[in-house]
């Protein structure tokens, strides 16, 4: 999702560099593969299956799993110096937003780190922990391409958060089997989630109204229809058939 987020913002914007765009769509998708290596560990979730596999700890130990994680980062921002090299005016940039959205102020180093906090606030959590990749994308997505990051910010918060509240009701509506990971995790770790502060129909109905905003935050330009469809396209896959249902 998120790099096919941030290629659809790169192409709407021109797409006059598309080594880049595809090296920032790569290194995001090597920061949030770093993350789930690392969240998957015993220290934080204990999670021993990831996509129907075993997680990589489960598979190859927890010492390779914390340095596939830690390899994994470096990797992502390697790739992207390679592909920058002829652009650095755009690639200066494009280092700061994919660092803060991975970093520990405001990226997914703070939103894991406020999980150890006693009631932490759902909104500030859930932006850190998954909307700044989201933003990361269509920010970098946008860079890539030399244009203006500042336009494509609603969208990537808006599809983020909604990505993290489908998330949170997959987690209590689905079985291991679908969802490819362990279930019921956000009850049984006491996460904050979505679904404890809403209640399921209370999580849906935010759900319904993120991915409109999201659709609503697509800024004019000759690619906004494709974004918008690929939103809807998401909305699908994202909201968990049961819950589809049992709202209709
Ligand atoms: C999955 O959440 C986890 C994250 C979105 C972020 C994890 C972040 C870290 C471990 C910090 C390390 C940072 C870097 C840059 C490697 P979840 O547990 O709600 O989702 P899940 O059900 O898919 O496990
Ligand atoms: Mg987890």
């Amino acid at each position: 999702m998120r790099p096919l987020l941030s290629l659809a913002v790169s192409e709407a914007c021109g797409d006059d560099r598309p080594e880049l765009s595809d090296a920032v769509a790569v290194a995001i998708e090597l920061l949030h593969c770093a993350s789930l290596v690392h969240d998957d560990l015993p220290c934080f979730d204990g999670a021993d299956t990831r996509r129907g596999r075993p997680s990589v700890h489960a598979a190859f130990g927890e010492p390779l799993a914390v340095l596939v994680g830690d390899g994994l980062i470096v990797m992502a921002f390697e790739c992207l110096a390679r592909a920058g090299s002829g652009a650095p005016e755009r690639l200066v940039p494009l280092i700061r937003t994919l660092s803060a959205s991975a970093g520990a102020s405001t990226g997914l180093v703070a939103g894991q780190a406020w999980e150890s906090e006693v009631d932490p606030d759902l909104e500030a959590y859930h932006r850190a922990k998954t909307g700044s990749l989201f933003t990361a994308a269509t920010l970098g997505g946008a860079l890539a391409a030399g244009a203006d990051p500042a336009r494509w910010q609603a969208l990537g918060d808006r599809l983020g958060e909604a990505y993290q509240v489908a998330d949170d009701l997959r987690d209590a509506v689905s079985s291991p089997e679908e969802l490819g990971k362990p279930a019921r995790q956000d009850e049984a770790l006491e996460r904050p989630n979505a679904v404890a502060t809403l209640g399921l129909m209370g999580a849906l109905e935010r759900l319904h109204m993120l991915l409109r905003q999201a659709s609503d935050a697509v800024p004019d330009c000759p690619g906004a229809r494709g974004l918008r469809e690929l939103v809807q396209l998401q909305a699908k896959r994202l909201i968990p058939k049961k819950l589809a249902q049992s709202a209709a």
